[in-house]
Parts: C-alpha cells; structure tokens; sequence
C-alpha cells in the first residue's frame, strides 16, 4: 500500500509518500518560516495564503519524488485536526479533490497521532532504526501543543492523554522569551546554541509545575518570570549573562519534560518512551533524556529531526493505520480545530494533582 499524505495545520506546508511498512518514499516540507519571522509569530491568514500558493508544487513534488503518479497511490490521508482552521483546510479540500478526480479513498488524521506514530517510519530501509515497542509514553513538545499519552496502539482510540500543559507550549515558551530577548523567531533553535555556552545555575528561576505527581504542565509562570527578570536587570546584551538566562530558562524546560515523562513511565508500568515535536531538537533535551531515561533502565526512541518537526510522512503513516481497518471518509473530512484525543487537562486551570 502506498498512501500520500498532505499537512497544512500550522505553518509547514507537506506532501509525502509512504508504504504500509512506513518507509518513506518521499518527504517535501515547504516552511513558511521566512513568512511568519518578521511578526515574531504565526499570522494565520498568511498561513492559509501560503499553504494556498504551494499547496500544488509541493504535493506534485512528492509524487514526482517517490516516482508514483496519483493513479498508482492506494489512499490519501490529510490532517484535518488540530490546527489553524483557514489552514487546515486548504490541505483537505487539496485532499478531496485529488481523491475526487482520481477515485481514491481518503482518511482525515489528527495531527497529534501523527506525532506519536512518526518513530515508527522507516527513512533509510538500508540503515533501519529500532521501533518503539507498544505500549509506550509519548511526550510531544512543540510550538502548539505540549503534552504525555499513554500509547497502546497507532490509532487514536489506542491513545489516552495523560497531561498537557494548562497554558503555553515547551515550544511556544521557547519563542516568547526568545522574542522577550531579542533573539528573533523561532526561538528554540538559538536558545539552544546560546544555552549551551551559558551556565544555568548562574541565575534562579521558578520551577514550571514541579508537583512530580502531576504530570500536567504549566510554562507561562516560567516565561513570566524570564520577563521579571528582564525589567529588574534589562534585558542582557550579546553577553554571557544572556547565555546563563537561556541556559537558566532551557534547564528548567527541559528538566520538567524529563521529570514527567519518566514519571508517566512509571506511574503507567511502560518500558518505553518516545520523543516528538519540534522541542525534540533541543539538544539539552535529548542527552538529559538519554540519560534519565539509562538510569530508570527505559528504552529512549527519538525520531530523527525531520520527523520530529510537522511532516506529512507522520501524517500519511497514521493514514495507514486506518486504511489498515478499512476507513473511508470519502466527502466527510471535518476541519476542527481540536484533537480528537480526548483531553483530560484543561487549559486556564492552576495545578491539578493526577
Ligand atoms: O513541531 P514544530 O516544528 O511545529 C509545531 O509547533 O507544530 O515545532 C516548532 C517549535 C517552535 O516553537 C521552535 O521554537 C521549537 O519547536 N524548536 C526548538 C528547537 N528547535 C525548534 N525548541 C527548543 N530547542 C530547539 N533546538
Ligand atoms: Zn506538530
């Protein structure tokens, strides 16, 4: 089986070709982040707009990559959740309609269960990577979402949330301190670079939702406490105290997704955790948790970068999973801006014990 993937969700524009074994066949991923840079932000009307004006060349360069016509494709999967709306559905009527004119069945994925299955593809049939054995812990931190599953299956009714954050995303705190700093968009990356010249216990900041028995998060307290900081100080010049603030500020990030996830681990009797999202970059993030994660004798599965960050060989291999069953939503693609994943943390509320 061959299915095409299509993501439009956020600001990565993404076509992709991948078997029913997940070996991707091909990966374009068209960024708007040159689009968004100069607001320090994602603007979703030009989102949609770029998703629009792309949408054609990067889907045909996938097929023409993966050396399939639309004729020879099994299916088409496109994310039609969560996200931004106006995006969302340049992607799924792009979907639609290619599956209209090439009689195709077609399946809406919700994007987070895309994140989750994205260990499992395979890039390199030569060089195979190990896979994640079920069940497993899935810890997704990127710029929208930031949250832990209980995954017992690769399908959405075989993932339970287990926490997410109550306000901010690991992501989205990494780009509105970054923006606090003058360090540009997206933040993640040089906080990163800057962090690891700096010493993070130069200077104290509030742990983000310490309580080890809850595995929700909370990152605006912290982000808050970067602009605190900053007013009493100023804000640092290209300066080592502005390497000890991001390595202050990306220690406590880190040291909160670590903790968490190896408790969801234990708490869930799972031998296995899986990283996902664009914080999965962050190299503080994947040596502290190869560690902790040694230490509690876990099994640590950390995509390469590519499937970390929005794809749509993720999106296109959790469209397998429900081809697998049979599954045709043929002219019943739903655009919502919520997971399907039910949710069992809610946003705007102070710390919950669970
Ligand atoms: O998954 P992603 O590409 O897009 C979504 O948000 O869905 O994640 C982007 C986020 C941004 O907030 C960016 O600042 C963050 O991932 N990021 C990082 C790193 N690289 C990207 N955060 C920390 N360290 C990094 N090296
Ligand atoms: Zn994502």
């Amino acid at each position: 089986m061959r299915v095409l993937g299509i993501e439009t969700s956020c600001d990565e524009t993404a076509a992709s070709v991948v078997t029913d074994a997940g070996h991707v066949l091909s990966d374009v991923v068209h960024s708007q982040v040159d689009v968004h840079a100069p607001y320090g932000g994602i603007v979703p009307e030009l989102a949609s707009r770029d998703h629009l004006h792309n949408i054609r060349f990067v889907v045909g360069g996938a097929l023409r990559k993966a050396n399939v016509s639309l004729a020879a494709i099994d299916g088409i999967a496109v994310t039609c959740r969560p996200g931004l709306t106006g995006a969302l559905m340049v992607g799924v009527e792009t979907a639609k309609g290619l599956a209209w004119a090439a009689e195709k069945p077609i399946v809406g994925v919700d994007h987070l269960v895309g994140h989750l299955v994205a260990a499992h593809l395979e890039f390199d049939p030569e060089k195979p990577a190990p896979k994640p054995p079920l069940p497993f812990i899935g810890l997704i931190a990127s710029g929208g979402h930031t949250a832990l599953y209980r995954v017992d299956g690769l399908d959405a009714d075989s993932i339970r949330e287990l926490g997410a954050t109550r306000d901010d995303a690991a992501g989205e705190a990494f780009d509105k301190v970054a923006k606090l700093l003058g360090l540009g968009y997206p933040g993640g990356p040089v906080v990163d670079r800057l962090a690891s010249e700096g010493d993070a216990r130069a200077i104290t900041l509030s742990k983000p939702m310490p309580q080890h028995a809850s595995l929700e998060f909370s990152f605006s307290g912290l982000k808050s406490n970067v602009a605190r900081w900053v007013s009493e100080h100023g804000r640092p010049g290209d300066d080592r105290v502005l390497r000890d603030l991001c390595a202050a500020f990306q220690r406590r990030v880190v040291d909160t997704l670590v903790n968490k996830a190896m408790h969801a681990a234990e708490r869930e009797n799972v031998g296995a955790v899986v990283l996902g999202g664009g914080v999965a970059a962050n190299r503080e993030l994947r040596r502290r948790a190869a560690e902790k994660a040694r230490d509690a004798g876990l099994a640590l599965f950390v995509p390469p970068f590519r499937a970390c960050t929005d794809n749509a060989a993720m999106i296109a291999f959790a469209g397998v999973q429900r081809f697998r069953r049979g599954a045709n939503d043929a002219g019943r693609v739903e655009v919502s801006a919520r997971t399907i994943l039910p949710r069992v943390t809610r946003k705007g509320r102070g710390a919950r014990l669970a």
